[in-house]
């Protein structure tokens, strides 16, 4: 396996993971890449590193355009494992290379996983010169850890940001022209939906710090960078750091005998009927993490669910929990639901949809046994004129 010149005397040395079908409870359906880079000058640098289980790929691309032992530098963006994981295997086949962090968390957080190794912290707006070019560090805090940070070479134009801007994609291609960019934006908004999406205002402060710089090329930390799209992304991350939600609708739900799933449809099609588009997300079906990156943008949400020993259907729980922890804005919601005696499921539903921060929107609905013409008619009069 070999580099990959990204600019002159830069390289790609990450590593892809093709077989990658979850990242810490993200379903990764289309795989995920660990993107890690070499730049040659009179100090050699490598911009993070790979997950654990990957460090041959990455020393392999290391060997295949200088030996690995000549690198006086390894930056470490981000704690995270995915990125910092072959750290203490590198630093042994780096024995002169200094590794730099930010300060304060970096180290704290490099020195909690991989003990005394040779580190260098650096510094909010510290910038070191590597020979002809220069790095500047930006840190983000809290973008998505209180580690993180993106670094800026001027002389190249070049960002290299780590978590952000990124997506889960295994691709032969590096960059956004060389691949479909409708998919690419769509998997750089599931990412930001699940991984990002609680820190809006961090977003936005990171925005602004990178407002002014000269950007030709973002290098990710996952998947594709970015080169010929690039306002295409900023804009996203502007839209979506402010919660921008647009009209339409998700129902999610899950059944036991249908008579949610009839209710789920009948909700699907009032709002078609008022002129939004709605999509259905059956729980036994789909996965949280594609289910949020549509309930991200969209300005309603309905969540059904029938009782079972007096609960909602663990399901839906399971994905009332993942919502809530994702601290969604700028939604109106509601909580539907049949039942055979009790009923307790749907008030349950609205009490989390509340704890989520969603505006409840319509009284909750609640239909005994199964649904009649009659009682569907009745829930597409109360949705329509929401
Ligand atoms: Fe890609 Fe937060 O690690």
């Amino acid at each position: 396996m070999k580099a990959i010149e990204i600019k002159k005397d830069i390289y790609w040395v990450g590593a892809i993971d093709w077989s990658l079908r979850n990242f810490h409870g993200y379903q990764t359906g289309r795989g995920g890449t660990y993107n890690a880079y070499l730049i040659l000058d009179d100090k050699i640098t490598l911009i993070d590193t790979v997950k654990k289980g990957f460090e041959s790929e990455l020393l392999e691309r290391i060997s295949s355009v200088i030996p690995p032992e000549r690198i006086d530098y390894i930056l470490s963006s981000h704690v995270e494992a995915d990125h910092s994981g072959s750290i203490p295997f590198m630093a042994q086949h780096c024995p002169n290379a200094t590794i730099i962090t930010s300060l304060p968390n970096g180290l704290k957080g490099l020195k909690a996983h991989y003990g005394d190794l040779n580190y260098q912290g650096v510094k909010a707006g510290e910038s070191i010169s590597i020979g002809k070019r220069t790095l500047h560090f930006v840190t983000t805090p809290m973008l998505h850890w209180p580690d993180s940070m993106v670094t800026y070479c001027p002389e190249e134009k070049i960002l290299f940001s780590n978590d952000a801007f990124g997506q889960h994609f295994a691709s032969s291609g590096r960059f956004d022209d060389e691949t479909e960019l409708s998919t690419v934006l769509w998997e750089a908004k599931k990412y930001y939906a699940n991984i990002l999406m609680p820190y809006g205002k961090q977003a936005q402060t990171a925005i602004k710090a990178l407002a002014g710089l000269d950007i030709e090329m973002i290098a990710t930390g996952h998947g594709i960078s970015w080169r010929s799209h690039i306002p295409d992304i900023l804009a996203c991350y502007e839209k979506w750091s402010n919660y921008e939600v647009e009209d339409r609708a998700v129902i999610v739900f899950d059944s036991m005998w249908h008579s949610t799933e009839i209710m789920a449809g009948a909700i699907a099609e009032a709002f078609r009927e008022k002129g939004m588009p709605a999509a259905l997300y059956d729980l036994k079906a789909n996965a949280l993490s594609d289910i949020m990156t549509d309930v991200f943008t969209s300005r309603y949400l309905a969540v059904g669910s029938p009782t079972i020993n007096n609960q909602m259907m663990p399901t839906v729980a399971a994905f009332l929990c993942y919502l809530k922890g994702l601290s969604p804005k700028n939604h109106r919601a509601f909580a539907f639901g049949s039942y055979g005696w009790g009923g307790q499921s749907i008030a349950l539903v609205e009490d989390e949809l509340k704890a989520a921060g969603c505006e409840i929107c319509l009284e909750k609905i609640r239909i005994a046994n199964l649904p009649t013409p009659e009682m569907l008619a009745g829930i597409t009069e109360k949705v329509k004129a929401i």
